[in-house]
């Protein structure tokens, strides 16, 4: 079913589109839409998903179109874009636990097309070394949220723009919200795909809502591109980007 929703843009003069929905009910629908559309066009496209509580209602969408039979999933390739570390699958905040709960398990993506980041691997950077190489063979779509520091991934404040996958540090703000605001056992470091690995991506798909996220978003697309700002890379490659917010945050961009 097509429904059409009122929908916005704000011109950017490096980011192609930068859509507004009246509210995140509206900004789900049309990022899960694309996502959708994308798979619909190309049954073994490759995405990366991020986790975290802004894609919690966009995996759901894509749920319920691949129970209504709407789009197949099953030939995609699925990959991750970050995983804390050191930290079990089996941990209540594991993002192999997130993904297989909210997306591999409803979408029916088989075990052979997910492409796991081990949070238990003895080594972590061969583990990101492994997991570069796999992410290089390329991604169709990458899509993300923006999170303290205004960081994509993990990648936090000052991680250069050309890093690879790889064991992060995570700032204390990071940590503080993970920690302390959402009651997690994580660990403060974290396997991630890096900026460089992201920007090689046909295309980015960007997801935020509120007006935390508009503060974080304003310094990123109207900042200087500096990698204290991590989302502001996005902004070199911007003509793939496609950023999807609400209206609280778009209220804080154009403020
Ligand atoms: P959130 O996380 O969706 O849970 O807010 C986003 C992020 O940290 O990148």
């Amino acid at each position: 079913m097509i429904e059409s929703v009122f929908m916005n843009k704000i011109i950017h003069p490096e980011i192609s589109d930068i859509i507004v929905l009246p509210n995140q009910i509206e900004a789900v629908k049309a990022s899960s839409r694309k996502i959708i559309e994308a798979v619909q066009k190309n049954h073994e496209v490759s995405i990366t998903y991020a986790t975290g509580n802004t894609m919690i209602p966009v995996y759901a969408e894509l749920a319920k179109a691949v129970k209504a039979k709407e789009v197949d999933f099953s030939n995609t390739k699925a990959f991750h874009l970050d995983e804390y570390y050191p930290y079990s699958p089996q941990g209540e905040f594991s993002f192999v636990r997130f993904l297989n709960e909210k997306v591999f398990i409803p979408l029916n993506i088989p075990e052979s097309n997910r492409n796991l980041l081990d949070g238990t691997a003895k080594d972590g950077y061969n583990e990101a070394k492994r997991y570069d190489a796999l992410v290089s063979r390329g991604i169709d779509i990458a899509i993300l949220g923006i999170g303290p520091g205004e960081h994509i991934g993990f990648n936090e404040r000052n991680t250069p723009f050309d890093s690879r996958t790889h064991l992060a540090q995570l700032s204390d703000e990071t940590v503080y919200r993970d920690q302390v605001e959402r009651g997690q056992d994580t660990p403060g470091k974290a396997l991630t795909q890096g900026i460089g690995t992201i920007l090689e991506a046909k295309s980015i798909l960007m997801i935020a809502y509120g007006e935390n996220k508009g503060k974080y978003l304003k310094n990123a697309l109207y900042g200087e591109i500096t990698p204290y700002s991590p989302a502001s890379a996005l902004r070199l490659v911007g003509d793939k980007v496609c950023i999807v917010i609400d209206k609280r945050a778009a209220d804080i961009l154009v403020d």
